[in-house]
């Protein structure tokens, strides 16, 4: 009894009595058996129904086994085929295994040998199909993930826009009260105010911030190449502009040319920094670093910025990247915990990837790759 007694099986063959021969012997070993006699109506009957194996005559007239083979392979492409040739014809079998076929028998045809070929590619069936379901479910979960994400983006950007409008009249009737009736209330009450004022301005900031994280999802990206060097120099005049009076010192490797959105690497520059200036905060001097590795393919670089700050504790290293995450407390060290969560977005939408190096009280590294620009040239087209 064959294992796979369901499969149906398509005999073509343009010599009648061997084709019904074949069909009732196949039929008696337990297989589904449909008989044609032309290449045709072999790909008729293959429109009208499912077969799961094919084994044609390679020799007929109008339409040959290896051109039949190339049609019903379009109609069905998870379909196997097994191709019966004379001893003079080898060498087509061998062209129609290049075809598509999985196998050939010779003809006079015997069934010792029939049978564990059709066995053997009737396997291959099933993990065709197999492999076609799972496919199949992996585009489907990609497809409902995209979806998935496009309404959360879509719900998180309405959300803060409409957020934005009653918290600019909290803030701004809180400041009227402030400003001219501070000195009619008494002192408690003005505290309470300003501690309205203080929480609604943490919550415009919260939203901004979430507001920018999305568009960076959303923004169309325009690869460019870039002087990495340059951007960073200027990142860093306008950062330290602010940061009067403190000890710092930037250690800037020359770096290979790149390839990114320029705005959108900008701002991951702008980020890493801003992290590495505050983090630094109790160090004098502060000595931060930008330099790049070469990647083991030789092509890609990765980036890195070091600072000699307060660090982290390495099982937190992951967590940073999410949206909100904070590990220190606001009274330290303000800000959002959006950073880090915008700057991954912006490099894996880049085709790269980020990661990072800490040590409690020893200072935090970030790393970021960016691909080679034919890559990234894709990644913004797909993108
Ligand atoms: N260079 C660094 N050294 C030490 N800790 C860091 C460093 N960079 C980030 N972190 C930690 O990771 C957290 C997340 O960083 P992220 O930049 O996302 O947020 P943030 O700096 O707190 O706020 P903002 O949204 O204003 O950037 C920070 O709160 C901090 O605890
Ligand atoms: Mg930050």
């Amino acid at each position: 009894m064959p294992a796979f007694t369901a499969a149906h099986l398509l005999v073509v063959d343009d010599e009648v009595p061997l084709m019904v021969a074949l069909r009732n012997t196949l039929r008696d070993e337990g297989y589904r058996v449909t008989g044609v006699t032309s290449g045709a109506e072999a790909l008729e009957a293959l429109r009208q129904d499912t077969f799961d194996l094919v084994l044609t005559d390679l020799m007929m007239p109008a339409m040959n086994g290896i051109a039949l083979l190339q049609d019903a392979l379009i109609v069905d492409p998870q379909l196997v085929a097994i191709v019966m040739t004379g001893h003079g014809s080898i060498p087509t079998a061998v062209e129609a295994m290049r075809t598509g076929a999985i196998d050939y028998v010779l003809k006079p045809i015997k069934l010792s040998a029939l049978i564990p070929a059709l066995e053997r590619a009737l396997t291959l069936r099933r993990l065709r199909l197999k492999n076609a379901e799972l496919e199949k479910r992996v585009r489907e979960r990609t497809a409902e993930l995209e979806t998935a994400n496009k309404d959360l983006e879509a719900f998180s950007s309405s959300v803060s826009h409409d957020l934005r409008t009653p918290l600019r009249t909290i803030t701004g009737f809180a400041d009227i009260l402030l400003g001219h009736h501070a000195k009619n209330l008494p002192p408690e009450v003005r505290r309470h105010i300003e501690l309205i004022h203080a929480g609604a301005s943490e919550m415009s900031l919260l939203i901004n911030g979430l507001l920018a994280f999305s568009r960076f999802g959303r923004q169309a990206l325009h690869p460019e190449e870039l002087d990495l060097e340059r951007i960073s120099r200027e990142v860093w005049q306008e950062l330290t502009a602010e940061q009067a009076g403190r000890d710092i010192e930037l250690r800037l490797s020359p770096l290979p040319r790149t390839q990114g959105d320029p705005l959108l690497v900008r701002q991951v520059l702008v980020n890493l920094f801003s992290n590495a200036l505050k983090y630094t905060r109790p160090r004098a001097p502060a000595v931060i670093e930008l330099g790049w590795l070469k990647k083991k393919d030789g092509v890609a670089a990765v980036y890195f910025i070091r600072d000699n700050g307060v660090g982290f504790e390495m099982r937190h290293a992951e967590n940073l990247f999410g949206m909100f995450q904070r590990l220190h407390h606001a009274r330290e060290f303000e800000g959002t915990g959006v950073g880090l969560a915008s700057v991954r977005r912006i490099i894996e939408r880049h085709g790269g990837r980020i990661w990072a190096e800490a040590a409690p009280d020893l200072g935090a590294t970030f790393f970021f790759t960016l691909p080679p620009f034919a890559e990234l040239a894709t990644v913004a087209k797909s993108g």
